[in-house]
């Protein structure tokens, strides 16, 4: 092959991280255009019409990483109707669009790569999509969210305030731009919207029940302790009987577990299936060179065609919230 020409849409904290990755660690990728602001504008890359980007025929991966429904929705939709394979690293658009991002896909033959939108660095998506080749995922459940993982972790190890440990986690970049996203939980939905449409290969609910660690204390925690647990959010899903369930929520673990060690803004996500048995993940959920990583990594498996997601969501899985709340023993 030649060199791959892509476009990366937004320059933020994962922008930055696949320009730098492809910049001094693959030969046959160039990153050829640059969506940014017009006040921002600091590269010969860079441009702030989209058009000079979809309708250039020698671009053929649009990578989207600005975050954001729209515009990011409508761009990703002209890309894969122009024929181009879109990755992207954005789970709120993923989570909201994920059936007609995938169905846009199929149609014009082309490929939807979203292993950047759940989990940063850990190939937790193609991890499940080779789990599924051969088996049924019946269930999954992880810490997805560096953010409020960092929180918890050094509130229980350091005695650390909330407010405090926020303000670190923003700094370090791993927050959302609006960070109560993190800690209601939002972001952790929307990575457990896409886990489970590819995990139950359903186009999943999206009104699903969500409890963030908005109002988790210093003094609950020590509570937990005494009992040898401690607090972690989880998302959460399981499938059964053609039915299926989703949720997010703090979840008492075990001190000695493998969730409650999990520090900083590492991610561990576990998923259960019919012959492989249990599978954890461990990594890095968030970050610029992390979550560029696992961008970079989708570009080159299109590039070198060595994977080609084709999500239909074909399973006529019924959404039962109660089958969640059965499985708490
Ligand atoms: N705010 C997210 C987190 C970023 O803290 O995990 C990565 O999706």
């Amino acid at each position: 092959w030649t060199n791959m020409k892509i476009a990366l849409l937004g320059y933020g904290t994962v922008g930055r991280g696949v320009d730098k990755i492809i910049g001094e660690r693959v030969d046959d990728v160039e990153v050829s255009r640059i969506l940014e602001l017009p006040d921002r504008l600091s590269d010969p890359r860079m441009t702030s019409e989209y058009e000079d980007i979809v309708s250039d025929p020698e671009i053929g991966i649009v990578v989207e990483c600005m975050g954001g429904i729209e515009p990011a929705h409508a761009f990703i939709m002209r890309a894969l109707e122009a024929g181009k394979h879109v990755v992207t690293s954005n789970k709120a658009v993923v989570a909201a669009h994920f059936a007609e991002f995938a169905a846009c896909a199929l149609e014009h033959g082309v490929s939807l790569f979203i292993e950047a939108s759940v989990g940063g660095g850990i190939p937790w998506i193609a991890g499940i999509e080779k789990a599924r080749r051969v088996d049924e995922v019946t269930s999954f459940s992880g810490i997805m969210n560096g953010t409020t993982n960092y929180i918890v972790y050094a509130m229980l190890k350091d005695g650390a305030d909330f407010g405090e440990v926020l303000a670190e986690a923003q700094s370090l970049g791993y927050a959302e731009r609006d960070p109560s996203a993190d800690i209601d939980g939002i972001d952790v939905k929307n990575k457990t919207i896409i886990t489970a449409s590819v995990a139950f290969d359903v186009a999943c609910e999206k009104d699903i029940p969500v409890s963030g660690i908005r109002n988790l204390t210093k003094a609950d925690l020590d509570l937990f302790g005494e009992r040898g647990l401690t607090v972690k959010l989880l998302g959460r899903g399981v499938q059964q009987d053609s039915r299926y369930a989703v949720a997010v929520e703090p979840v008492a673990v075990p001190l000695d577990s493998l969730e409650a060690n999990v520090p900083g803004n590492f991610n561990l996500v576990t998923l259960d299936a019919t012959t492989v048995g249990e599978l954890k993940f461990y990594g890095q959920g968030a970050g610029s060179l992390p979550t560029g990583n696992a961008i970079v990594q989708d570009v080159l498996d299109c590039v070198r065609g060595t994977r080609a997601p084709e999500y239909d969501f074909s399973r006529g899985l019924a959404y039962d919230p109660e089958l969640l709340r059965a499985s708490y023993v």
